[in-house]
């Protein structure tokens, strides 16, 4: 088989280049190791900026998230003795839309399958090779047959665990890696918000985060050491401490059946360049800002988009300049949001 852009991972950066290349006419075929309904029902981000709301309505894939996405202009501090609002929009100009990531997810599934180009789930046995050359290629199996694709380039969108970033030489790549003391214990419950926007709360015991997905759906985090195992806390546990460090006069958290639970590792983690030869990296197979930033998705967004610029220009016209800078151009946006310690 052969196509223009090689795809490894149909998370949100991966699908959003696919979306994004097929608007400008570019082929691309995307392999994804795990199934559609995993994908879509992986439970992580929610916190959508500007920018990503903006690429997602003007590319076509953004007319659920604007009936669906709840629109905050800013959100709650909260301490144990105050709760202060910021207004984001008033402050800033800018605000955010809450809308989950598998809804971002099924979406871009479902515009790639209405233009039916490939995407194949449940590959097996992914590698990358010749990376150096004019044309690299991604080998993989697929009910059971070996696969070959070659490629004009390959966009490594397999996430932190993915292997394309391990398929560059050694010695190419700078890692920048920093692992925090503590983990974020995120729920996902089918209670009605009991706040109007997101509420950021301090307390000795440690930060808790009261968000939320829809009007009937609420999120929720509590900071936990890295060590700590998910069966130490029962509902009733949870609950009990989200109460304690959410806590304020007059005014309780909504409790409802726990649909997920489960603890992130806090990490965050730069590698420099995101790109060698014809291999582009994007999102968090270049990066992880730990998920209290919520910028994960975002800076994906910001990637890709980034990415899918500069492709156009080499693969229509032979011009080297987008891709060049691509890295540089990333890597700034990203250095922004992610602790210069790391
Ligand atoms: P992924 O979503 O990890 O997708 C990579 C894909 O590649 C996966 O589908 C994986 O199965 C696939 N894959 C892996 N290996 C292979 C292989 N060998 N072959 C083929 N496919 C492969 N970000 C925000 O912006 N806002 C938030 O509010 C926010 N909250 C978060 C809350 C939590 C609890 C967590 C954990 C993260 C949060 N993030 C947030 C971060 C955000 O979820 C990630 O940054 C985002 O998923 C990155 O998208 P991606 O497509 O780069 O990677
Ligand atoms: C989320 O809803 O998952 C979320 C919101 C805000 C954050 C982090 C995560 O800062």
């Amino acid at each position: 088989m052969r196509t223009q852009v090689g795809i490894v991972g149909a998370g949100p950066a991966g699908l959003m280049l696919a979306h994004l290349l097929h608007l400008q006419g570019i082929e691309s075929v995307v392999i994804e190791l795990r199934d559609r309904d995993y994908v879509e029902k992986r439970v992580r981000a929610g916190l959508l900026e500007q920018n990503t709301v903006q690429l997602l309505t003007e590319s076509g894939v953004g007319q659920r998230l604007q009936r669906e996405a709840m629109h905050h202009t800013g959100n709650y501090l909260r301490t144990p003795e105050w709760t202060h609002h910021l207004d984001m929009e008033k402050l800033v100009g800018r605000s955010i839309w809450i809308y989950g990531q598998q809804e971002v997810v099924k979406d871009l599934i479902a515009a790639r399958l209405e233009y039916d180009d490939p995407l194949l789930f449940e590959v097996a046995d992914v590698a990358v090779h010749d990376l150096d050359s004019e044309r690299p290629r991604i080998t993989y199996t697929h009910e059971d047959a070996q696969q070959e694709l070659d490629c004009d380039v390959i966009a490594g969108c397999d996430g932190f665990h993915g292997i394309c970033r391990g398929a560059i030489p050694d010695g190419v790549l700078t890692s920048y890696e920093r692992a925090y003391d503590f983990g974020w214990l995120g729920i996902l419950a089918d209670a009605a918000p009991a706040t109007d926007e997101l509420i950021y709360a301090w307390h000795p015991n440690g930060f808790s985060l009261y968000s939320m997905r829809s009007p009937t759906v609420s999120r929720l985090y509590l900071q936990v050491p890295a060590d700590e195992q998910l069966d130490d806390w029962s509902d009733e546990r949870i609950w009990a401490e989200l109460q304690t460090r959410q806590a304020s006069e007059g005014w309780q958290v909504n409790e409802g059946p726990i649909v997920d639970k489960g603890i992130t590792p806090m990490r965050s983690f730069v590698c420099e360049p995101m790109q060698y030869g014809r291999l582009f990296l994007a999102g968090d197979a270049a990066h992880i800002v730990p998920p209290t930033g919520a910028k994960g998705l975002n800076l994906a967004m910001h990637d890709v988009h980034v990415l899918c610029e500069a492709l156009v220009d080499l693969l229509r016209s032979g011009n080297r300049t987008g891709v060049d800078g691509y890295s540089e151009r990333c890597l700034r946006r990203v250095w922004r949001r992610t602790s210069r310690t790391t």
